[in-house]
């Protein structure tokens, strides 16, 4: 069951590592002082950028990994697929998505590779490893 999964060559977790660390910079983060940044690879081969904005009214805050995604969304509109997300931080702490965006990566790629630092070091997951038996509108 689940998706085709697809290995993602070193070289491309690299780029998106990269272009994640990037992002990071750019992270509005005042209130945790912790900065986040996402960048994600689409089927098309475009890389879109994402960090964490937060807001005074914290529930407010949206995660790099979500700016990433609407971001893409807003450039290349409704047909995107999601296929790997890179996710950093600048406390060099484990750091996996939250499950809000588990949800929003599995709606645009169900077949996700997503790259984070774990418990453990850096690691990939499946998506549905991450969010077993995600949400789908049918
Ligand atoms: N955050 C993300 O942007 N992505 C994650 O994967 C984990 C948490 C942000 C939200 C908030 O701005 C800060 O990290 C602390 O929770």
């Amino acid at each position: 069951m689940g998706g085709r999964r697809k290995d993602i060559p070193n070289s491309v977790r690299e780029r998106l590592l990269r272009a994640a660390r990037k992002a990071m910079k750019s992270s509005y983060a005042p209130y945790s002082k912790f900065h986040v940044g996402a960048a994600i690879l689409t089927s098309r081969g475009d890389v879109f950028l994402g960090c964490n904005v937060e807001n005074a009214s914290y529930g407010m805050t949206n995660c790099a990994e979500r700016t990433a995604i609407f971001a893409a969304v807003a450039e290349k509109g409704p047909k995107l697929e999601v296929v790997a997300v890179a996710v950093t931080n600048d406390h060099g702490v484990p750091c996996s998505p939250c499950g809000a965006c588990r949800q929003v990566i599995y709606e645009f790629g169900p077949d996700a590779t997503v790259f984070f630092q774990g418990k453990k070091g850096w690691t990939s997951s499946h998506i549905t490893e991450l969010l077993p038996e995600g949400f789908r509108l049918q």
